[in-house]
């Protein structure tokens, strides 16, 4: 009997113990501009999930300044966090922000720009969680090389190469370079020749995206576009913005440039519907935003971070890497 209670004892004291450390947590993020679409998601994600713990998050706007960003971390320190999360402004930048956690053995989450390997490795509380780039980059490719296969006229100068403008995000991000490499290197694969008509950055930036369409629709003619990729949806809704000026992709078949994106944001999954954008690649914001949560919140707990605890597969004890999907004329509404 005596033993019985004891038992029940402890286990009411490590009960009430666990929760009352889970209640202390206090996760701080620093987010490289809250001006951005995706990243947006991410945030509303992280805050949604946030609420399934007991703990509390904070996210402060880094305004696409590194030192900005590094001044918030030092501050989350002073006040104590429990756990970082940083979407770094200069992914090539990370290192500081990793030796100012591990100085503190604080656990710090990064998300979408991904720090150099080296850094990763060099303290066990860091982690990533983002999506394979190289994985997006496929998907949009195999988008336009689908519609090529689909549609003879798309060839519309009929010499079976695609001409093509590519409009790219920001320079030094991984999701540009490799999106723009494998997107190309998945027309090719799936056995078109190709010309580049044009190739520029537009900072992930839709009113960019506008500007540089424009510009390449003066420079080598309209007529002489077959297909726009963009490494995102912003950018792909500028250059559509940018088509629709010259009554393209506004309905007449004849008129019609096929574009793809990546993200599967609201508003390209309404010019899906309306038939202006050909398609995109989810960027799944939400469960990239659940995931950095979660990690935090059990690093923070001094739990383990494994599929067990997170409920995402932990990839070299460091990396979740979050799955992307293609998103066409036949599944869109799926994600709306
Ligand atoms: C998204 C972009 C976003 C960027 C921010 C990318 O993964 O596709 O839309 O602007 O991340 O870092
Ligand atoms: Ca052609």
């Amino acid at each position: 009997m005596k033993k019985w209670a004891l038992c029940v004892g402890t286990v009411l004291v490590l009960g009430l113990a666990v929760s009352a450390m889970a209640a202390d947590v206090l996760v701080g993020a620093c987010i490289y501009k809250f001006d951005d679409t995706f990243m947006t998601g991410v945030r509303n994600a992280m805050n949604a999930e946030m609420k399934e713990h007991s703990g509390s998050l904070e996210i402060v706007d880094s305004q696409n300044r590194q030192p900005d960003q590094n001044n918030q971390v030092d501050t989350y320190i002073t006040k104590g966090v429990n756990a970082l999360i940083v979407n770094p402004v200069d992914r090539t930048a990370a290192a500081p922000l990793m030796l100012k956690a591990k100085a503190e053995g604080l656990p710090i989450v990064f998300v979408n720009r991904e720090p150099q390997e080296e850094v990763m490795k060099s303290y066990d509380k860091t982690w990533y969680v983002g999506a394979k780039a190289e994985e997006s980059g496929t998907l949009s490719g195999q988008i336009i090389a689908d519609y090529f296969k689909a549609n003879k006229a798309a060839d519309k100068n009929g010499d079976g190469k695609i001409q093509y403008i590519m409009i790219r995000g920001e320079q030094g991000h991984q999701d540009a370079t490799l999106r723009t490499e494998y997107s190309v290197k998945a027309m090719k694969d799936s056995g078109f020749e190709l010309e580049e008509l044009g190739s520029d950055t537009a900072n992930w930036d839709k009113v960019q995206g506008a500007n540089k369409m424009s510009g390449f629709i003066s420079a080598v003619g309209l007529d002489r576009i077959e297909a726009v990729l963009a490494n995102n949806d912003d950018m792909a809704l500028g250059a559509i913005e940018a088509l629709k000026a010259e009554g393209y992709n506004a309905g007449d078949p004849a008129k019609f440039v096929p574009v793809v994106g990546v993200d599967a944001t609201a508003p390209a999954l309404e010019a899906m519907k309306d038939g202006s954008m050909l398609g995109t690649v989810l960027n799944d914001a939400v469960n990239q935003g659940k995931a950095a949560v979660r990690v935090a919140v059990a690093a923070a707990e001094g739990r383990e971070v494994t599929k067990e605890s997170i409920g995402y597969d932990v990839t070299d004890e460091r990396y979740i890497w979050i799955p992307y999907r293609k998103v066409t004329s036949e599944n869109y509404k799926e994600f709306m």
